[in-house]
Order: C-alpha cells, then structure tokens, then sequence
C-alpha cells in the first residue's frame, strides 16, 4: 500500500519538472554555446607596433631562443630530476617539480598576457647602459627593449665562444636567457614569485648546498641552469663552458669580454630609478 503510493508520488514528481527543463533548454542549444577550452589562447609573444621590422625579427628570434633554452633545460630535468649533477649545482637537493613548471611556463604557459616594445615610453633608454626595462608601475604587463641589446645580445649559437662561461659571463649575455629574465618579471609569467633572491653566481651555488628553497624561483638561478645544460648538453656535448667563478660575479653585469665598451657600470644609474625600483649594472630595473 505504502509502496505504491510512493512510487506514483515519485513518478508525478519527476515528470513536471524533466517537461519544464527541456523547454527552458530548447531555446538556447547546448552547441551554440560550446566553445574550444582554450578559445582565445596566445600561443607567441607579442610584440608591439612600435617595433620596426629589423627589432621584430630579433626580439622574436630572441625570444625563440628563450623558449630554446627553456625547453632544453625542462628536458634535462625531465630525464634526470634531482640526481643530475648539474640539477644540484644549482638547486640543491629540492625537488624537481618548481624548476620544471618555472621552466615550462616559458615555453608552453599562455603568452598573451606579456607584450615587448620599442618605443622608449618611459624615457629610460637615452640613459647609459640601459638595455630595456620592465615597465613596473607604469605598465606592468609589458617591458620595453631599448636600442643597446640589438649591439649587445649574443645569439645561442655563440655559446662558448668570445670568452664566454657560465661562471664569469652575465646572464644577460644572451638574448635567450636576457629575455627570460624579463619575462620572469612581467605577472603573467612570473606572479612575482619568481623573483631575485641571489646576488652573485657564488650565491647560487651556496644557496644550493645550504638548503635554501628559493633556488627553484630564483629568476637568474633558473638562467644560470638554463644556459649551463645548453652549453653542457647541446653546445659542446659533456664539455660545456662552466668556468670558474673569479670573486662575486654578479648575475647582470656586463662581460668583460663583451662587445660593450660603452656601457657604462656607473651606480648613479640607481637614483634616476623611482624609489620602488631597483636597478642593475646594466640598467634593467626591477619593481616590487
Ligand atoms: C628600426 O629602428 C632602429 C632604431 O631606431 C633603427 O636603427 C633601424 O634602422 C630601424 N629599422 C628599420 C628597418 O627601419
Ligand atoms: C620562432 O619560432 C616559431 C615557432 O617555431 C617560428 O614559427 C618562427 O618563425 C620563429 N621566429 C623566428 C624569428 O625565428
Ligand atoms: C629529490 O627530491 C626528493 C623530494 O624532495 C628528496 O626526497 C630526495 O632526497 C631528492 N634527491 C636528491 C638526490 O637530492
Ligand atoms: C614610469 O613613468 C614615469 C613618468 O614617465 C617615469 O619617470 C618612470 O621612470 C617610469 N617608471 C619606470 C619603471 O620606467
Ligand atoms: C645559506 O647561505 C646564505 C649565504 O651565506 C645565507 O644568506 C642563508 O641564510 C643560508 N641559508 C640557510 C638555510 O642556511
Ligand atoms: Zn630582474
């Protein structure tokens, strides 16, 4: 008796509201609305307007370099993890997880949320040595490439060459590992996690050894490493070009035996910045 009662009271119960739904749905088909996942994606760099054919074709090739390095250095953890020598060089005994996505996001991370350009609208390039900067404050998704890398940026396939080692040479020797520095601080790349944390090549190999964890965020140990495995790997395969590190090297000096006889290291550089900034040897300013 109960039963029965039941199962007619369950009946009505669905029948009004399945009718109402579907005609609710009608109007609107699900497929009209079905969109890719990743509609909208931006799959390459974007450059702006201000740049001009011969400024384009380099920050863009520079810029393939950057993934290049990324990549090659995501693979040599992806098949050794922690156990490479060369992994714990520079991250220690931490886990391989952070170095691989820090990595990754450069070369598979969505890439609309950056923009490079060549118009000098903060006025830093007219000051010596500055190369580019992060736009911070002004405009904080976007970095500015001044006319002084296009005279100074080496490309991948001199590495080893014209002096250079890792130890001795800056990271921003190379439009590869330059750019990946400045990616790492636009927010879309980088959600000022990754961040500066080192102030020599020296720190980098005692922060390793020491325990400290920021290794595996550290922008210019994250470079470090990169360009390390190209020259390790790929350059001059089980040879490399590591040097040796003379005292506090400083991750964005500018080489000595670089093409750059103009540039000046002068620290007055530092107080042209605005307050919230600070500034490297070579002119790139970071914001907090
Ligand atoms: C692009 O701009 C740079 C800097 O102003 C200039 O030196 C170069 O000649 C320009 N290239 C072209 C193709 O106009
Ligand atoms: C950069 O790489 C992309 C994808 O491989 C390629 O289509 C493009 O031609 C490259 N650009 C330059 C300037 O090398
Ligand atoms: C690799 O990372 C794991 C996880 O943190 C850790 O337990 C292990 O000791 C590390 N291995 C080496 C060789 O550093
Ligand atoms: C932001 O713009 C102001 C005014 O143009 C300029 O003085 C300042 O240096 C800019 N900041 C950066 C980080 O370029
Ligand atoms: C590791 O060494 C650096 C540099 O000497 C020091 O600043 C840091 O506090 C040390 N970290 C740990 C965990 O010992
Ligand atoms: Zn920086």
């Amino acid at each position: 008796m109960y039963k029965v009662l039941l199962i007619v009271v369950a009946a009505t119960a669905l029948a009004v509201p399945t009718s109402v739904q579907l005609e609710a749905r009608q109007p609107a088909p699900f497929q009209q609305n079905m969109e890719a996942w990743d509609s909208g994606a931006v799959s390459s760099y974007p450059i702006h307007s201000s740049c001009n054919s011969t400024q384009r074709a380099q920050i863009a090739a520079g810029l393939n370099e950057t993934i290049l390095l990324a990549q090659h250095a995501k693979e040599h953890v992806l098949r050794w993890g922690n156990t490479s020598d060369l992994y714990q060089k520079y991250f220690g005994q931490l886990p391989p997880y952070e170095v691989i996505g820090s990595l990754d996001i450069i070369v598979n991370g969505d890439k609309g949320g950056v923009l490079f350009r060549c118009d000098n609208p903060d006025g830093n390039c007219q000051q010596e040595g500055w190369a580019g900067h992060w736009r911070g404050e002004n405009a904080t998704d976007e970095t500015v490439i001044c006319d002084l890398s296009y005279e100074t940026r080496r490309w991948l396939n001199s590495m080893c060459g014209l002096g250079y080692t890792v130890a001795e040479g800056a990271t921003n020797t190379f439009w590869g590992s330059d750019l990946m520095h400045r990616l790492y601080h636009m927010p879309a790349i980088g959600y000022g996690y990754i961040e500066h944390y080192i102030e020599t090549y020296e720190d980098a190999l005692s922060f390793a050894q020491n325990g400290t964890t920021t290794n595996t965020h550290d922008s210019d140990v994250l470079q470090y490493f990169a360009l390390d495995a190209y020259a390790y790997d790929i350059a001059l395969p089980g040879v490399g070009c590591t040097g040796e590190a003379s005292s506090s090297v400083s991750p964005e000096a500018v080489t000595t035996s670089s093409a750059t006889p103009s540039v000046s290291q002068s620290p007055s550089q530092t107080s042209s910045a605005p307050t919230e900034c600070h500034t490297h040897d070579d002119g790139t300013v970071h914001c907090s």
